[in-house]
């Protein structure tokens, strides 16, 4: 069985525990904060427990490190666990800059390791739906993808809203796309926060035409979680807030009629909802991390679309403040 780590007991980080204490050996939890880690031990008591994270990752029994500190932290601890010699899970994203990034992923790759990026929504079955549908041609060509992420609430100060809430929406248009894009374009504002933009408008677009938008923001009256996908031949939405319509396939396209002179019609056909599992989206990623590092699957993929996102990412940002 698989030994893991937990490194980061705070908001997140016990809900890794607890999913990997369930499927694989929960050996270690580390918190800096006595406190955390006093509590989550009594919860775990048959794992070691520490404040210090280099004893932990220097344990030679433990294969996999699971990363759920503050974001700044993540590429020195990722890089420390790879090091180490052990497979690592590092919450989103796992560096700040691109070349970090980089760096990362010429490690693991040279000591063939697994570097899994927490994207948490690309397991998310709606999310696999919408893949599964552009995949099989089912929308036709794919036009535009849009994303809206919404709420009035919860207002950071220490990360802006591309930071926050972007990374989501980000890994989930490369991956439904599966292109780097040529241009990254971002305009936002600060009202709250100097320097901490509480609104972000983006723009992507790809080599093949395609193009995408992000919408986010904690200044807003409405609660929106959703990405929608424009075809030539049918849309589709995902909506995170719907409980019972996740996905809803839309038959509707223009096209063009031969005894009109080539004129524009629209077609609105029939509304598919389509039966989407309920599966944690976060316990189909640890079990996805775990099948990696037994080696099932490309690790080297999910390595590489983290690196797309954080350099998307960084573009983003330099427009931003451009
Ligand atoms: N995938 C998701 O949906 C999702 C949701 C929430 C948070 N997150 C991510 O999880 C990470 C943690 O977020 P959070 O909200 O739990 O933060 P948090 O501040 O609540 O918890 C972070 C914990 O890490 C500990 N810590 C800091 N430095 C450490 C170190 N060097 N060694 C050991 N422990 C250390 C802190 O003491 C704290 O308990 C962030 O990267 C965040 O983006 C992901």
């Amino acid at each position: 069985m698989t030994k893991v780590g937990v490194a980061g007991l705070g908001y997140w980080g016990p809900n890794l525990a607890r999913n990997f204490d369930e499927l694989g050996e929960l050996a270690w939890i580390c918190d800096q904060d006595a406190a955390r880690l006093e509590q989550l031990s009594s919860r775990y008591p048959h794992a070691q427990a520490t404040s210090d994270f280099a004893a932990m990752v220097a344990d030679d029994g433990l294969d996999a490190v699971v990363i759920a500190t503050p974001v700044p932290t993540h590429y020195q601890l990722a890089k420390q666990t790879l090091e180490a010699g052990k497979h690592v899970l590092v919450e989103k994203p796992p560096a700040m800059r691109a070349a970090e990034m980089d760096e990362l992923v010429a490690l693991a790759r040279e000591r063939n390791l697994v570097l899994m990026p927490g994207h948490l929504l690309l397991y998310h079955p709606g999310v696999q739906k919408l893949k599964e549908l552009i995949d099989a041609g089912e929308l036709g060509e794919v036009l535009c993808v849009y994303g809206n992420r919404q709420n009035l609430g919860i207002v950071r100060t220490n990360e802006n809203a591309l930071w926050s809430l972007g990374v989501h929406d980000l890994s989930v248009i490369l991956y439904l796309l599966d292109e780097e894009p040529e241009t990254a374009l971002a305009h936002g504002r600060d009202f709250l926060t100097a320097g901490v933009e509480d609104v972000v408008f983006c723009y992507l677009r790809f080599p093949s035409g395609k193009i995408a938008h992000m919408h986010l923001s904690w200044l807003d009256p409405h609660k929106m979680r959703r990405m929608t996908v424009v075809g030539r031949d049918k849309m589709a939405v995902f909506d995170d807030m719907e409980l019972e319509r996740k996905v809803t396939i839309y038959d509707k396209a223009p096209w063009k009629r031969a005894e009109t002179y080539g004129e524009w019609q629209t077609r609105s056909g029939d509304i598919f909802i389509p039966k989407i599992p309920t599966d944690e989206p976060l316990r189909l990623e640890c079990e996805h991390f775990l099948r990696l590092v037994a080696g099932d699957g490309d690790r080297e993929k999910v390595a590489r679309d983290g690196a797309m996102v954080v350099r998307a990412l960084e573009r983003l940002t330099e427009s931003l403040r451009g």
